[in-house]
């Protein structure tokens, strides 16, 4: 889908069109009313209390202008930036503006590629006019646009099905996400695996017709230092394999590679914005599948770090692939690693669908995290790693076990199997449980499907790394 086109004019007489809708945002509560003014329309944006308008609320507010502008099919709005730019919203101009086009686009978009288009054409906002920007104001409009733009291609990798969207295909799209940018991308084959004893992977795959694929993406937009790891789960269909998942655990398991999406959109999205950062992206992407080849509860598999790992569980199948991946990134000698993964539904249970779980090694990798989720809006909050959950998941016939003893505190078993494989990297880590904020919720104003969720708050993170 394509972005929101912008103009800037000095004077309001210069909006172009009748068709132009006029955004205006009033304190009277008057929220999502569409109304016509002489000849022009005008959608007013309430706010009940303008005193608590918060950063997240006016994210809110952005998204309910275009939620509005589709309903009413206005394909052109014009707006001033500083109506919205409250003063006790202590936030800049610039903040505020780049915020409006963020989400603007986050707003407008939804996946369409597998329908028919109408004769009317799709139901999106295509301009909007902008009054009275300055220069600065009109850099940061674009930023929020190529912050979009990126969480909007993770979104499409992740709602596209998982019988379009194989291993193969998504190293594909990878090779599209950054192609015209520096860049660099290297897909392995299962031999290639085969050959770095990366069993923990292949042990997942096994079972599928689809060969997995790891992807890696190299920028370099600094000259010396060592780089920042990102690690994505690219799980492109979760059935549970022999451990299959219930009837309606199925559906939306197309989306168990939204991990790798983020962080093949955010590598390509520092690229763009050329960050002067070194960055890898790494994404074991296999398919979780049954078949008569599919590895069984029981086995143990030889992980690349040579730990052993006794699969109880099939279908606790991301930190096996991640296993792998984690070792991997050692040849880069990262100076952080971030690993984002749709890893449990017990994370989901724990905090509810509004914020991705958080778990790290290093506090000051935790509050640059929780800072860059709140400036974003794409929140992540902490639950515990401790040393002691590891007798938890200790293996009985092989070294580890993929799940724990008992079904308590799955979303911490999951990040605590991650840390065995983690830890020897002897620098900081994160992972990000992003299950939760997966698919969108009624509340968040957005397109039904996958959110783009961990895009947003690991680029803000890596301008403060
Ligand atoms: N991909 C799932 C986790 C998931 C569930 C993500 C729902 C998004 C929505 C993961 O591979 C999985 O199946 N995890 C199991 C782990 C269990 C077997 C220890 C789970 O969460 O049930
Ligand atoms: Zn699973
Ligand atoms: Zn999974």
């Amino acid at each position: 889908m394509q972005l929101i086109e912008y103009s800037f004019v000095v004077k309001e007489e210069d909006i172009e069109g009748k068709d132009v809708a006029m955004v205006n945002v009033n304190a009277q509560g008057e929220t999502g009313v569409m109304r016509t003014e002489g000849n022009g329309k005008v959608l007013e944006i309430g706010i009940d209390d303008s005193n608590n308008l918060t950063r997240r609320k006016l994210t809110h507010l952005a998204r309910q202008v275009i939620t509005l502008a589709k309903a009413n099919k206005v394909k052109r709005l014009a707006l001033s930036p500083s109506s919205f730019a409250l003063k006790q919203l202590g936030m800049t101009k610039t903040e505020v503006a780049e915020l409006l086009a963020k989400n603007f686009d986050l707003a407008n978009y939804e996946f369409t590629t597998l329908k028919t288009e109408p004769k009317e054409g799709w139901n999106s906002v295509v301009g909007i006019t902008v009054l009275g920007a300055t220069a600065a104001e009109k850099k940061a409009m674009e930023r929020g646009q190529a912050t979009a733009e990126a969480v909007n291609v993770a979104r499409t990798l992740a709602n596209t099905p998982g019988g379009i969207m194989t291993p193969l295909l998504f190293a594909e799209e990878a090779k599209k996400a950054v192609s015209g940018l520096p860049v660099k991308l290297t897909v392995l084959a299962e031999a290639d695996m085969k050959k770095l004893k990366m069993g923990a992977i292949l042990g997942v795959s096994q079972g599928s017709t689809e060969p997995a694929k790891l992807i890696v993406l190299e920028y370099y937009g600094d000259g010396k230092q060592r780089p920042i790891a990102l690690v994505g789960k690219g799980i492109t269909y979760d059935s549970g394999g022999l451990s299959l998942k219930p009837g309606d655990a199925l559906k939306d398991m197309h989306m168990d590679m939204s991990g790798g999406a983020a962080v093949i959109a955010t590598i390509a999205l520092a690229a763009k914005l050329r960050l002067k950062k070194n960055i890898v992206a790494i994404v074991p992407a296999a398919e979780n599948m049954l078949s008569g080849a599919s590895m069984r509860p029981g086995d143990v598999l030889r992980s690349m770090s040579g730990k052993t790992i006794e699969v109880l569980n099939t279908d606790a199948e991301g930190r096996l692939v991640l296993a792998d991946a984690l070792t991997y990134v050692e040849k880069f000698k990262p100076r952080v690693v971030i690993d984002i993964a749709t890893l449990t539904g017990a994370a989901i249970v724990a905090l509810g669908q509004r914020t991705s779980a958080l778990f790290t090694n290093d506090e000051k990798l935790e509050q640059k995290l929780r800072e860059a989720g709140e400036q974003s809006g794409d929140f992540v909050w902490p639950l515990p790693l401790w040393e002691e959950y590891e007798a938890d998941i200790k293996g009985i016939f092989g070294d580890v076990a993929n799940i724990a003893k008992t079904r308590y505190g799955g979303a911490i078993e999951g990040a605590v199997f991650l840390h065995q494989f983690a830890k020897v990297l002897d620098c900081p880590w994160a992972h990000i449980d992003i299950a939760p904020r997966m698919t969108a919720i009624e509340d968040d104003q957005l397109a039904q499907g996958s959110v783009g969720a961990g895009v947003q708050v690991v680029i803000e993170a890596l301008k403060k790394l």
